[in-house]
């Protein structure tokens, strides 16, 4: 194992006496290259393809009150090739990074102050935050793309070095969201936007030659605050949910979310489809983070997701004054999502919907050379009560409608697990489910595969990284094969 430290970036900030940047949220500043990694387990030969995590990493001293959010995108990198694994972690050179570095403090307040706060215009549907790029992370067009969940720019880096290749060309004057949509089979990207003017959501898609190819307005009532979208084989799904900032409380310049008597909607648009084009459909009221993965059925068109039973919950007991809310929110065991599928009937415009699993679930991932059409399997996160981490993963057979569960452990914590293909793959699960997991006893992170056909094993390969990572969102994986357009 060769390590080199390539870069530490200048941190100001001093003050940690906030619940998350402590444990699995304390932030890192050193940029490693390790050729080589060693590991508990053999590092399989017919792995071969990259894992990318994205992190929040705070680096200066916030402005007002933090939020996870808040911090700076930091890429995690793990490479496998023929049975070796090779590590990198740089961060992403926004433009917002750029200016505080150069200033050497926070010009930018976070998600829990007004707009007015920050120093310098900014960015984001709720204006004026910093877009980190922090949020989601994929592969497209032989690049990485990092997005910002308030939408921003789309940040793009080469995937073998994470050396920053410049701001993604195509993205629109609204910005793009997080959850952009690689479709492995046309090479597109499926993307949208959201903004407080009307008509307040856009939809695109670009082509695998990275140049916009489709836009068009997705018009909807008011501001609203969608995180992901899902796609099937000849049509994209947008959704219309009743948790959104107040309108009154807007007026007034304050960004509160609270649920409104309204139904869930759902849009559903031709790929290349314009605004007239949209069936709408409505379902039980409801927040929904993530969807898994969405196909068509004869005349339906079926969406997996996680369906939030208390989308506003109620104060968290024991939070630090001021926080109380903001704990609450990053709670999933106040938020309760769960399992759940919706079928939207294209012929009578009816929808149905059901819970599949009474776990308390997020985070989840499928095989993607399965998206788009009926899958078997799905992963998911188990969340920590009270804690926006994770403590195990669950795979869920759609078939039979058991799952197989794994506990990380005591003071270990998992993030959104991928699925990694093996060279030979046949069947749905003939592969791995990559992720970083940081045992905040030891204080160190390690890069962990579990063979997908036997979660309830514990990881078959164990790699420690050169140091304890800071938690974030979203990873992806890309085969090598996706790397050359
Ligand atoms: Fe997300």
């Amino acid at each position: 194992m060769e390590i080199k430290k390539i870069n530490s970036v200048n941190s100001t900030l001093s003050n940690f006496d906030h619940p998350y940047m402590q444990g699995v949220w304390q932030p890192f500043y050193d940029e490693y290259e390790v050729i080589n990694l060693d590991s508990i387990g053999e590092i399989p030969k017919d792995l071969s393809g990259i894992y990318i995590r994205n992190t929040e990493n705070q680096i200066h001293e916030p402005i007002g009150r933090f939020h996870p959010f808040d911090g700076d995108g930091l890429l995690h990198s793990i490479v496998f090739n023929n049975g070796s694994a090779d590590y990198r972690n740089k961060f992403i050179r926004t433009e917002g990074f750029l200016i505080e570095e150069k200033l050497n403090k926070s010009k930018w307040a976070g998600l829990m102050e007004r707009p007015g706060t920050s120093e310098l215009p900014g960015w984001g549907a709720q204006g004026c935050l910093k877009d980190t790029s922090s949020t989601d992370v994929v592969v497209h067009a032989g690049k990485v793309l990092t997005t910002f969940y308030q939408c921003g720019d789309g940040y793009n880096m080469d995937p073998l070095t994470l050396n920053a290749s410049g701001k993604a060309p195509w993205v629109p004057v609204d910005g793009v969201s997080a959850h952009t949509k690689v479709d492995l089979k046309t090479g597109e990207l499926l993307f949208f936007n959201y903004s407080k003017k009307a008509p307040y959501m856009h939809y695109g898609v670009v082509g695998k030659d990275n140049n916009l190819k489709h836009y068009t307005p997705i018009p909807l009532p008011g501001p609203r605050l969608p995180h992901d979208m899902a796609f099937t084989d000849n049509f994209s799904i947008l959704n219309d949910l009743p948790l959104f900032w107040d309108e009154e409380m807007l007026k007034r310049g304050i960004h509160a979310t609270r649920m409104h008597d309204l139904p869930s909607r759902f849009a559903i648009i031709p790929r290349y489809g314009k605004s007239d084009e949209i069936k709408w459909f409505e379902a039980n009221p409801t927040y929904c983070l993530h969807w898994n993965n969405a196909y068509e059925d004869g005349d339906e068109i079926i969406l997996d997701g996680y369906f939030q039973e208390n989308p506003v919950p109620e104060k968290y007991d024991g939070a630090p004054k001021g926080l109380e809310r903001m704990m609450a929110f990053l709670d999933n065991h106040l938020l309760k999502p769960r399992l759940h599928r919706w079928r939207f009937n294209l012929k009578t415009g009816s929808t149905k919907e059901e819970t599949l699993d009474d776990k308390i679930l997020e985070f989840g991932a499928i095989n993607q050379q399965f998206a788009c059409r009926k899958h078997r399997y799905s992963y998911s996160m188990m969340p920590t009560k009270g804690w926006f981490t994770f403590d195990g993963l669950c795979k869920y057979d759609h078939q039979t409608g058991k799952s197989e569960t794994y506990d990380f452990g005591e003071g270990i914590f998992g993030s959104e697990v991928c699925f990694a293909p093996n060279d030979n793959a046949k069947n749905e699960d003939d592969g791995y489910l990559v992720s970083i997991v940081t045992d905040i006893n030891k204080h160190i992170s390690s890069c962990v595969l579990f063979d997908a056909k036997n979660v309830s094993q514990g990881p078959i390969c164990v790699m420690p990284l050169p140091q304890q990572i800071c938690s974030g969102t979203h990873a992806t994986w890309a085969q090598m094969s996706e790397l050359s357009y």
